[in-house]
């Protein structure tokens, strides 16, 4: 009998055991998530304060680029109501179950360098919505880290949902010395929400990789010069008020809306254009802010000295 325990009633109606066997699968996650964690170099959260400004865009063309430089890279989109990357990348297929219930599920992988994990295929119709509240996210974000086989990454890119809700501030959690790379506009007032984003990045101590500027200028479809038709420099400006890195600033380019719907991304196409060339830019800043090298990552020893986190080893699970 565990001496938390409250009554002999509560006992014999097994809500302590219950309660146990919770508290080891929990103990359980957090070692497969620690182990996954810790064959991956760099993590990226890709967030801003308001909709629409291209999250999902910059992931995707973010994660490609690296890839295309030889990185290996894992593309995760942890946005649960409106999961767009696997649209965007118009990848096919669904789950396959492991061979054993105690095997990694395979993500999907789109090149040899790339492997994608996101809500959107593992749904039987892709256009059902998700009615999901917060503890249920939590959980989802969690199964995405410890659940699947990730394998050594130099980097995990982490698409989110606008706004500083459940979701970031599960993978903050979950994710220990994750980045956060802050996608605005150069509007005014999305540099209001932005504010916010780098005030909840600063509360909940993540660290932020850079600011990028999307939308930023117009490049005509006729003569393929840009316009500035909205102010640009805002993301700048914000970078420079916070003292952060500035990564780079993406121009707003009617080819980039056709290869996000057709799932051709846009860093795929042949086109040199300014966006290509500004989306390389970015890829090159983040290469050289996050080289892909190991941090050092200690893991939670138990009693016994493996990586079992803090109570004894636990030999079903544990590698040692
Ligand atoms: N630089 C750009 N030029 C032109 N269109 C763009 C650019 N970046 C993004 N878009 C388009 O803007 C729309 C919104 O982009 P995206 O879905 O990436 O934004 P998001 O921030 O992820 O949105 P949400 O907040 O809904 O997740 C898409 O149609 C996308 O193709
Ligand atoms: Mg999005
Ligand atoms: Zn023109």
């Amino acid at each position: 009998m565990s001496s938390s325990c409250g009554s002999k009633s509560s006992c014999s109606s097994g809500s302590c055991s219950s309660q146990e066997s919770q508290q080891a699968a929990i103990a359980q996650q957090d070692n497969a998530i620690t182990r996954s964690l810790g064959k991956i170099k760099n993590k990226i959260l890709v967030m801003s304060g308001k909709g629409g400004v291209g999250k999902s865009t910059v992931s995707v063309n973010l994660a490609l680029g690296l890839a295309n430089r030889g990185h290996k890279v894992g593309l995760m989109d942890v946005d649960i109501h409106g999961p767009d990357v696997v649209r965007m990348l118009d990848m096919k297929g669904s789950l396959v179950a492991p061979a054993t219930p105690d095997a990694l599920v395979a993500p999907l992988q789109y090149n040899d360098n790339l492997k994608v994990v996101s809500l959107e295929y593992m749904m039987k119709d892709r256009d059902e919505a998700i009615i999901w509240r917060g503890p249920l996210k939590i959980q989802a974000i969690r199964q995405f880290v410890a659940d699947f086989d990730w394998g050594e990454l130099d980097y995990l890119i982490i698409d989110a949902p606008p706004g500083t809700g459940d979701e970031p501030l599960s993978v903050a959690q979950t994710i220990p010395r994750v980045q956060a790379l802050v996608v605005t506009t150069p509007q005014k007032v999305a540099l209001a929400d932005v504010r916010k984003s780098i005030n909840f990045c600063k509360t909940v101590k993540v660290e932020i990789v850079g600011v990028v500027e999307n939308m930023s200028g117009f490049v005509c479809p006729h003569c393929s010069q840009t316009v500035d038709i909205f102010k640009t420099g805002g993301g700048e400006e914000i970078a420079r008020e916070f003292d952060l890195p500035f990564l780079g600033r993406v121009p707003m380019d009617p080819r980039v809306v056709m290869a996000g719907d057709d799932g051709t991304p846009y860093l795929c196409s042949d086109a040199k254009s300014p966006a290509t060339e500004a989306f390389a830019a970015v890829v090159s800043a983040v290469e050289n802010r996050l080289p892909p090298v190991a941090a050092p990552a200690p893991l939670k020893m138990s009693d016994s000295g493996c990586g079992c986190g803090g109570g004894p080893c636990n030999p079903t699970t544990c590698d040692c």
